[in-house]
């Protein structure tokens, strides 16, 4: 049986579908407020609960070979990002969880002093090597999925919004490439006790997203690109009157601020181990929006 946390969100919902269309027995923890009947539907079993609780983490450990641990809580890093995660070890060691998968953050190494995120993330991954249990590591780079709703807005308007430079670079990962690694990771010989910096198959700049939205929705972009100044003046002015989500906005800072990329030689190696090939920001914006490559 697989334990997967943070079920309901973008990575979490496709590691459950993929599990289900393995006939994989999987417990999907979830919070009561969240929508789960699509988890319930699909035969997994619905457990409510909040990882905040150690009690319901305890429970939730119960009867488990694996676990996939998938959640965050931009908004109470320390509680969900961090304690739980260290919690869920715990509960793994004791219960003899046979494999325990953790979905870090590309640049998780650098030690950004602004993000809760990222500090939690690296404190996570110190506690788990060190634990004794048999692990996988994913540090993916921003997801595909996240840029949906900006393509959407996109094919509507040809506004796409970019803040500070425009020439970071990036690799996009397709969520779903991700989701189909982090469930193999748990049989793959070859990721067992393994770190894997996760991308995309392609390094491109921020500002080669509008040209591929262009592409895609054949239109021209309308490119907004404020400097990364006027961000930092938005979130010093919000931390007047609310210190905790200037704090929190720091993740956001660094990832706007900084490059988070995986080299060639690093995709090539995940795509051999977990037998693949990566799929492109193109291609994932594409499925999903259903919008064909029209070969001229
Ligand atoms: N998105 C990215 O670009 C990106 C990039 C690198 C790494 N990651 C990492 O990848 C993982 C998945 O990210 P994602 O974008 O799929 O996340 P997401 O869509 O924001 O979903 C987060 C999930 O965590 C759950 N959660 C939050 N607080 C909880 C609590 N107290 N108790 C129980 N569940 C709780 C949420 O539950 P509800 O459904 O109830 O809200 C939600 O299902 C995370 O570890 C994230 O840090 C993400």
């Amino acid at each position: 049986m697989f334990l997967v946390t943070g079920a309901n969100g973008d990575l979490g919902r496709r590691i459950i579908r993929r599990l289900r269309d393995q006939e994989m027995p999987v417990r999907a923890f979830s919070r009561l407020t969240s929508r789960y009947s699509e988890l319930e539907n699909r035969g997994a079993e619905v457990f409510i609960g909040d990882l905040k609780i150690d009690k319901d983490i305890h429970k939730a450990c119960q009867g488990i070979e694996y676990i996939i641990s998938a959640h965050r809580g931009p908004s109470d890093v320390q509680a969900v990002d961090y304690r739980a995660n260290i919690e869920l070890i715990d509960c793994a060691l004791k219960l003899g969880v046979k494999h325990f998968v953790f979905i870090s953050v590309l640049g998780v190494e650098r030690g950004y002093e602004d993000s809760p995120t990222f500090k939690a993330k690296r404190e996570v991954e110190k506690y788990l090597k060190a634990s004794g249990l048999n692990y996988t590591i994913l540090q993916p780079s921003g997801f595909a999925s996240n840029l949906l709703p900006l393509a959407e807005r996109f094919r509507d308007t040809g506004v796409y919004l970019l803040i500070g430079d425009s020439q970071n670079r990036t690799s996009i990962v397709s969520t779903d490439d991700l989701a189909k690694i982090a469930v193999d990771s748990v049989r793959v010989k070859a990721a067992c006790n393994q770190t894997f910096p996760v991308g995309g198959p392609e390094i491109i700049s921020r500002g080669e997203i509008a040209q591929i939205f262009s592409r895609i929705f054949n239109r021209e972009p309308i490119v907004i690109n404020p400097p990364l100044f006027v961000f930092d003046g938005l979130r010093n002015t919000l931390g007047l009157f609310n210190s905790e989500l200037q704090k929190s906005l720091g993740t956001l800072r660094v990832l706007l601020a900084n490059e988070f990329f995986c080299t060639a030689e690093e995709i090539e190696s995940l795509e051999t181990i977990f037998e693949m090939n990566m799929e492109s920001l193109e291609s994932f914006i594409r499925r999903k929006m259903g919008v064909a490559r029209i070969n001229n």
